[in-house]
């Protein structure tokens, strides 16, 4: 549902939510906000030049490798490099003092990006009498947002910890990064990368832009994150029962409709304390 709902104001706003909460902090999180705002403008800048909803743009007739057997080139394909065109020139704007923060910013501004032509697969469609596909027309397409954030999510978990190194160069001190450990993998431009530990989001910070975890619903049974040992730091949590009406003893009626009763179901709801 994300990628129906990301829009151009809702990245816009997204962008200067990253600006205010996390431009002076360069932790993992700070890493994946700014790779996902910057896929979000590219993705978006690119989806609408295919529907056709911007004038200075359109399909990629550049098409990349030869049709396969059985199949040509047709329909729409998306235009990734022209959104990431646009990204580049929006989200990465501020980005160019010759500081870490903003070498960081846009490592990872363009490993977003690079995400998006990274999933990038071939929709195919038949045509001939009755679905006998006798011609399949090919075309590039986006994936869903969704697996650009899953992906995304997948680079925040293995995030590179790197170093600050300053070197003199003829326009004065330039900051770089290097990776902190030379026994991991070195990080690619896919990589997300940050030199700062995060902070602790257990309590509410308005400098971190934490909410902290209190009142948070928390699964009693989960050992992972999203159970309340985990995501209460520790505080415990406490547990309120919640009535819900259902649908239930649904029976078909011949012909057609479907009659159910309400039933009342008791939930136990954890929250952090
Ligand atoms: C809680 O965690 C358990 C174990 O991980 C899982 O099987 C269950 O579906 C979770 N419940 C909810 C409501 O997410």
């Amino acid at each position: 549902m994300l990628a129906a709902s990301i829009t151009q104001p809702l990245v816009v706003f997204l962008l200067a939510a990253v600006h205010r909460f996390l431009s002076f902090t360069a932790t993992r999180e700070s890493a994946f906000v700014h790779a996902i705002a910057s896929a979000g403008v590219a993705f978006a800048v690119t989806r609408s030049c295919a529907e056709g909803s911007a004038t200075i743009c359109g399909c990629d007739t550049r098409h990349k490798g030869s049709p396969g057997e059985g199949w040509k080139w047709g329909g729409c394909s998306e235009d990734v490099e022209f959104g990431s065109m646009v990204s580049r020139e929006f989200a990465d704007a501020r980005e160019n003092r010759p500081d870490a923060r903003s070498a960081m910013n846009r490592h990872n501004n363009e490993a977003g990006r690079t995400s998006i032509i990274e999933l990038m697969h071939l929709k195919c469609k038949c045509h001939g009498l009755s679905g006998s596909c006798e011609v399949k027309t090919c075309w590039w397409s986006q994936p869903d947002f969704r697996v650009i954030g899953d992906y995304l999510k997948d680079k925040y978990d293995s995030a590179s910890e790197m170093v600050v190194e300053k070197h003199r160069e003829s326009r004065g001190w330039v900051e770089t990064l290097r990776p902190k450990y030379n026994f991991f993998k070195a990080p690619t431009e896919k990589d997300l990368v940050y030199y700062e530990n995060s902070p602790n989001f257990c309590e509410p910070n308005p400098e971190t832009g934490s909410f902290g975890t209190r009142d948070r619903i928390c699964n009693v049974t989960s050992h992972g994150i999203d159970g309340c040992d985990l995501l209460c730091c520790g505080r415990g949590h406490n547990t309120r029962t919640e009535k819900r009406k259902e649908k239930c003893h649904c029976i078909f009626h011949w012909c057609c409709y479907v009659r159910c009763q309400e039933c009342i179901r008791v939930y136990d709801v954890h929250t952090c304390k």
